[in-house]
C-alpha cells in the first residue's frame, strides 16, 4: 500500500478537494497529517484550533483515505519557548543554549516541556480517538534527529545526578564500578557529579557511558509517557515512530521501540549514502550518486524489522532531490520505484512518500515532492504509481514474514563504547557492522538483526561485528543454540561498566572458544598488511589484535609475521582484525557453504530479497545484467535479464 505526507496547512484551502482527488487517483490509501503544526492547533497558550484540521481529515476522508496524525512535538511553538525558556536544549561541546527557528529544539530532561507534549498529546488524542478516518498516530518526528538526545542542561545534570544514585545506589558503588580513584574523580555525593562535557581532556570513560545510558533512557522515558497518553483515549489505533537510522538515534533502539505497535523508517537512500561515504574514507559514492549503495536501504530496512514487532512501514521515501545532503543529486529515473519495491521485499506493508508537494517557502523548498509547486507532476508521481499497479498485479504478500538464516547481533550500548574509546580513528562502529551486512547480502541471503537477548533459535549464523559489552546470558544461549557464532575484534573486551575485561579479551567468550587478546593496536586506514586465506591474498587494516590461540583452536589465517588473525572452532569464527571487504566475502561464502546455506552468485549491483515465496532482485546498476538461480522460479514481474536500475519479482516453484 501507498501513502503519502501531506501539510495541508501551507496550502490554500480551495486546493484541498483536488488534493485529495489527485492522492485518491495515484492509489493512496494513508496520509500523514499535523506533524509540525503546533503553532497552528495552539496559537496561544489554550487557545486551540481544531478546525482547519477537522476540515482537511473530513475532505481526505471522502475520499476513502486513512489518516494518520502526528503530535506535534518536534517544533514547540515561540509562545511556549518564551514562557519556558530552559526547555531549550544545550549543546553539550560548547555549552550554548541551541535556539529557536528551526525543529527538534527541546530538552527531554525539561519537566516544563514533558508536561506540555503530554497535554498538547492528550488534547489531540481526546479529539480524534473516536474519527474513524483516523487509523493511527506518529509520536512526534525522528526522535533524536541533529544531535537532540543529548543536552548539557541544568534539567539534564539535576536527572542524570538522579539517574545515577538509582543506578548505583550508593556513591562508594559508583566510584569502585567506574574506577573514579585514577586522576583523582573521586565523589562524596551524587550531587558533585557533572555532565562528562568541557573537562581539559577526555572525561572518564565509564562516566561517558553512564551519561549515554541516561541520555537514552531520558528519550524513552518521554516517548513512553507519549505513547500511553495516546493509548489511553485511542484504543483503536495503532501508534508508530518514524525512525532515523539507527546509528543516529543515540538510544537503545530496541526499548525505544517496545511500546509501540510497530516501528516506522524515514528512507533517504541519496542523502543516507552521501553523509554515510562522507565519514567512511572511501571514493566509491560517485557510482551511487543517483541510486544510493546497494545495501544502505536495506541495511536500515532490516534493522527497523529487527525493532518492530511485526511488519514496518515506510512513512517517509525520498521522492527527487532533498535539501540537506552535501550535495543534493537526482535519483536515476526507475529508483523510487525500485526503492519502494526494495522497502516491501524487506517487510515494509505501507511505503509512504515525502511529501505530496514541495513546498513553497522555508528551509525545504529545495527538497522534491511527488508534486511541484505549480502542481505539475514529479517523476516520483509516476513511479509511485506503478510500483503500486505493479505491487497489486503480481499479488506480493504484505502480510507475509521475512525469515532469515544469518542474524546480526546490534547493539547501542557498544556503539557508544566505540565512540567514547576511539581508540583508531579508523574504527567506525557503522562502517565495520554495514561490511558484515554488505557481505551477507552480496550472498543472496536475508538478513536479521537482534538484541542480545533474542531468541537464538531461528538463526544458523549469528553475527556480532561489534560486542565489546557481551553478556552472559548471551553466551548461555549461544552454548544452548544450534547456531555458529562470528564476531569481529574487541568482542567480549569490556565489562559492563566501560573497564577492561579482568580474563581480557574476548571475555565471556572464552568459554566458547579458547583464545585471548593480549594487545590490540589500531592503524591508519593506509597501513595495510597482505595476508593470505585458502591462497588468495586479502589486507588486514586499521584494528589489529594479537592473539594467544589454544590447541583446539584452528587458525585460518595469519599475518605474514605469523600473528593469528583468524581463528575457529566448531562454534565460533573470531576475526581479530579488521579487513577488506573481498575478505569479509570469501569468509562468509565458506561459512554459509559450511553451514548448508544456500547462497546465489550475484553481479556486483543486484541484490535478492526474500519475502514469503515472494523474491525480488534490484539492479542498482547502470548496466544489463543477467542473474542465474540455482532453483526452480517463475519469473512474475520482469525476467532474469533486468535492465539497468529494474526490478524483477520471482516465485520459488
Ligand atoms: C526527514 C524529516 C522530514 C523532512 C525530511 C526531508 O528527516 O522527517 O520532516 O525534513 O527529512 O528530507
Amino acid at each position: 500500500m501507498i501513502g503519502v505526507c501531506y501539510y495541508p496547512e501551507h496550502w490554500p484551502e480551495n486546493m484541498w478537494q483536488k488534493d485529495a482527488q489527485e492522492m485518491r487517483e495515484l492509489g493512496i490509501k494513508f496520509v500523514r497529517l499535523a506533524e509540525f503544526s503546533w503553532s497552528k492547533l495552539e496559537p496561544k497558550e489554550n487557545e486551540f484550533n481544531f478546525d482547519w484540521l477537522d476540515r482537511a481529515i473530513m475532505i481526505l476522508a471522502q475520499h476513502d483515505i486513512k489518516i494518520i496524525l502526528c503530535t506535534p512535538t518536534a517544533t514547540p511553538p515561540k509562545w511556549l519557548i518564551d514562557k519556558y525558556p530552559s526547555i531549550l536544549p544545550v549543546n553539550i561541546n560548547t555549552g550554548v543554549t541551541r535556539g529557536f527557528g528551526s525543529r527538534r529544539h527541546y530538552d527531554f530532561s525539561s519537566p516544563d516541556y514533558f508536561d506540555a507534549s503530554m497535554k498538547i498529546t492528550q488534547i489531540m488524542a481526546q479529539r480524534y480517538a473516536n474519527n474513524s478516518a483516523v487509523v493511527g498516530w506518529q509520536t512526534d518526528n525522528e526522535l533524536a534527529c541533529h544531535d537532540t538526545t543529548h543536552s548539557g542542561s541544568e534539567n539534564a545534570l539535576a536527572a542524570f545526578q538522579a539517574w545515577c544514585k538509582n543506578q548505583y545506589g550508593d556513591i562508594d558503588t559508583l566510584n569502585d564500578k567506574w574506577g573514579t580513584i585514577f586522576w583523582s574523580m573521586e565523589y562524596q555525593d551524587f550531587t558533585q557529579i557533572e555532565l562528562p562535557f568541557l573537562a581539559v581532556t577526555e572525561t572518564h570513560p565509564s562516566h561517558q557511558l553512564a551519561y549515554r545510558r541516561f541520555s537514552s533512557d531520558q528519550v524513552i522515558r518521554y516517548h513512553n509517557a507519549m505513547i500511553n497518553e495516546i493509548r489511553q483515549h485511542c484504543s483503536h489505533q495503532f501508534v508508530t515512530h518514524n525512525f532515523i537510522p539507527m546509528v543516529d538515534t543515540q538510544c537503545d533502539n530496541f526499548a525505544l521501540a517496545d511500546q509501540l505497535d510497530f516501528a516506522s523508517y524515514d528512507n533517504y537512500p541519496l542523502g543516507r549514502t552521501d553523509l554515510f561515504f562522507a565519514n567512511s574514507e572511501t571514493n566509491a559514492f560517485a557510482k551511487y550518486m543517483r541510486t544510493g549503495h546497494p545495501d544502505f536501504s536495506s541495511y536500515s530496512f532490516d534493522q527497523i524489522r529487527g525493532i518492530s514487532h511485526d511488519h514496518f512501514w515506510v512513512m517517509e521515501q525520498q521522492p527527487g532531490p532533498v535539501n540537506w545532503g552535501s550535495h543534493n543529486p537526482r535519483p536515476h529515473p526507475g529508483m523510487v520505484y525500485l526503492w519502494s519495491w526494495e522497502a516491501v521485499a524487506h517487510g515494509a506493508s505501507t511505503v509512504c512518500y515525502f511529501r505530496w508537494r514541495q513546498a513553497a517557502f522555508a528551509q525545504e523548498q529545495m527538497h522534491a515532492g511527488i508534486k511541484r509547486v505549480d502542481n505539475s507532476k514529479s517523476i516520483a508521481w509516476h513511479e509511485a504509481k506503478q510500483f503500486n499497479q505493479d505491487l497489486a498485479l503480481t499479488g506480493f504478500d504484505l502480510s507475509a514474514k521475512v525469515s532469515a538464516d544469518v542474524a546480526i547481533v546490534m547493539d547501542s550500548h557498544n556503539q557508544w563504547v566505540t565512540e567514547i574509546e576511539r581508540q583508531g580513528d579508523s574504527y567506525q562502529h557503522q562502517q565495520v557492522e554495514f561490511s558484515y551486512y554488505s557481505a551477507f547480502r552480496k550472498l543472496g541471503l536475508n538478513v536479521d538483526f537482534i538484541a542480545q537477548d533474542s531468541d537464538l533459535s531461528p538463526y544458523k549464523l549469528v553475527i556480532a561485528p561489534c560486542l565489546p559489552i557481551i553478556h552472559n546470558s548471551f553466551i548461555e544461549r549461544c552454548k544452548l543454540a544450534q547456531v555458529h557464532l562470528v564476531v569481529g575484534p574487541r568482542t567480549g573486551s569490556k565489562t559492563e561498566e566501560l573497564c577492561l575485561s579482568p580474563n581480557l579479551g574476548p571475555g565471556a567468550l572464552q568459554q566458547l572458544i579458547d583464545i585471548k587478546v593480549i594487545s590490540v593496536e589500531t592503524l591508519r586506514k593506509d597501513c595495510v598488511t597482505e595476508f593470505f586465506y585458502n591462497n588468495t591474498a586479502y589486507q588486514s587494516e586499521r584494528w589489529n589484535e594479537e592473539l594467544i590461540v589454544g590447541d583446539n583452536v584452528e587458525i585460518a589465517a595469519s599475518l605474514p609475521n605469523g600473528q593469528a588473525i583468524v581463528v575457529q572452532n566448531e562454534k565460533v569464527t573470531y576475526v581479530a582484525s579488521l579487513t577488506n571487504d573481498a575478505f569479509l566475502l570469501a569468509l562468509f561464502t565458506s561459512i554459509a557453504n559450511k553451514h548448508s546455506l544456500s547462497t546465489v552468485s550475484l553481479p556486483q549491483d543486484i541484490r535478492l530479497s526474500w519475502r514469503g515465496e515472494y523474491g525480488v532482485l534490484l539492479n542498482y546498476g547502470g548496466t544489463h545484467e543477467t542473474v542465474e538461480l540455482p532453483f526452480a522460479h517463475e519469473c512474475i514481474l520482469g525476467s532474469l535479464q533486468l535492465a539497468p536500475y529494474s526490478v524483477s519479482v520471482i516465485k520459488k516453484t
